[in-house]
């Protein structure tokens, strides 16, 4: 009995080292020997949403730098005429932009339909769904036009526009793809932020179902945690990523998967914030969120 236990045992643990082995060699692979499948979207345009700092503008400048032309969102229009000009210069590529609130977009149709007629306007074969507001917070300290604002930005934007760029590229001849930002919270559990958890979970989940309905390329981004106002721009630490080291890898993994975890740092904290008992991962976010917003421990060392 002992001997038939320890040999099921053997054969449990040399099948999870080959599963485990054959993901690491599969990110290995598309993050340092593959080219990113870019190319095979044609000369199109891309749009990005929140491009004005963080990981919405990182995506930006690198898509500017593979030659796509750029339609930027966000509310500050004096970031988005400085980051067009910037880039149209440094890259030849053409960049448009719109100022928008998109808490807005659910309840305003002239909204919506000027959304409809850009798409229909360009060829844009690809949409970074990147928007959302995160507040540190007990959510029954949250005030009722807190979490208003908090649900419709972070989930009805990333729907609408993601119907409307599918419906419009559905005869485009080269592929197309969505990119959309989730985090890290939708699988670890991260007390002091649970609506934030809540919304970004039903853009995961809808995104990654979406997958396996359209011929598109969809990918999840799940950041642990990268330097942008999001984080208060501490600088890139041990655990802060800098938003270009999430975004690189993120378009390599664009048409070859459906979930990037971002940088090598990255994906070791998430093997090993997964072998922990999910009573220890709580308490331990609950400790670095606590701390981040009343300062106990980190010094305000920012950027
Ligand atoms: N940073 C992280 O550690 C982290 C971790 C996990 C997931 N994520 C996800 O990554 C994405 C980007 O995060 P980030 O840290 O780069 O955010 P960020 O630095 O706060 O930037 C947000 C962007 O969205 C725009 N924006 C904010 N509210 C808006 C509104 N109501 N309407 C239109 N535009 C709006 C901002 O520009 P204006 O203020 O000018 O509008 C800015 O360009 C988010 O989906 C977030 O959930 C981030």
């Amino acid at each position: 009995m002992i001997e038939e236990l320890s040999s099921l045992f053997w054969w449990l643990g040399l099948i999870v080292f080959l599963y485990l082995s054959a993901n690491f060699l599969r990110i290995l692979l598309i993050y340092h020997i593959l080219p990113t499948k870019l190319s095979t979207y044609g000369k199109s345009w891309a749009l990005v949403t929140g491009a004005t700092y963080g990981i919405g503008k990182a995506y930006a400048v690198s898509l500017a730098a593979k030659g796509f032309n750029l339609y930027l969102i966000a509310r500050t229009e004096s970031l988005l005429i400085d980051l067009s000009k910037e880039l149209s210069s440094k890259y030849q590529i053409q960049v448009l932009y719109m100022k928008c609130d998109f808490s807005g977009l659910q309840t305003s149709e002239s909204l919506q339909q000027k959304f409809i007629d850009l798409f229909q306007s360009y060829d844009f074969s690809i949409l970074i769904n990147n928007v959302s507001s995160l507040s540190r917070i007990h959510f029954s300290d949250m005030k009722l036009n807190e979490i208003n604002y908090m649900h419709s930005l972070n989930t009805y934007p990333l729907l609408f526009l993601s119907k409307v760029f599918l419906d419009n590229s559905s005869h485009r001849k080269g592929k197309r793809g969505i990119i959309t930002l989730s985090s890290a919270s939708t699988v670890l559990t991260m007390p002091m932020i649970s609506l934030y958890s809540g919304t970004k979970c039903f853009g995961d989940r809808f995104m990654l179902a979406l997958y396996n309905e359209t011929d598109a390329d969809i990918l999840c981004v799940r950041p642990l945690a990268v330097s942008s106002n999001m984080t208060e721009n501490y600088k890139p630490n041990l655990v802060l990523d800098d938003p270009k080291d999430l975004v690189e890898p993120s378009l390599k993994c664009l048409g070859r998967i459906d979930i990037c975890y971002g940088s090598w740092k990255h994906i070791f904290y998430y093997f090993l914030l997964y072998g922990l008992p999910s009573w220890l991962t709580k308490a331990i976010f609950y400790f670095f969120i606590y701390e981040s917003v009343h300062r106990k421990i980190f010094p305000r060392s920012k950027m």
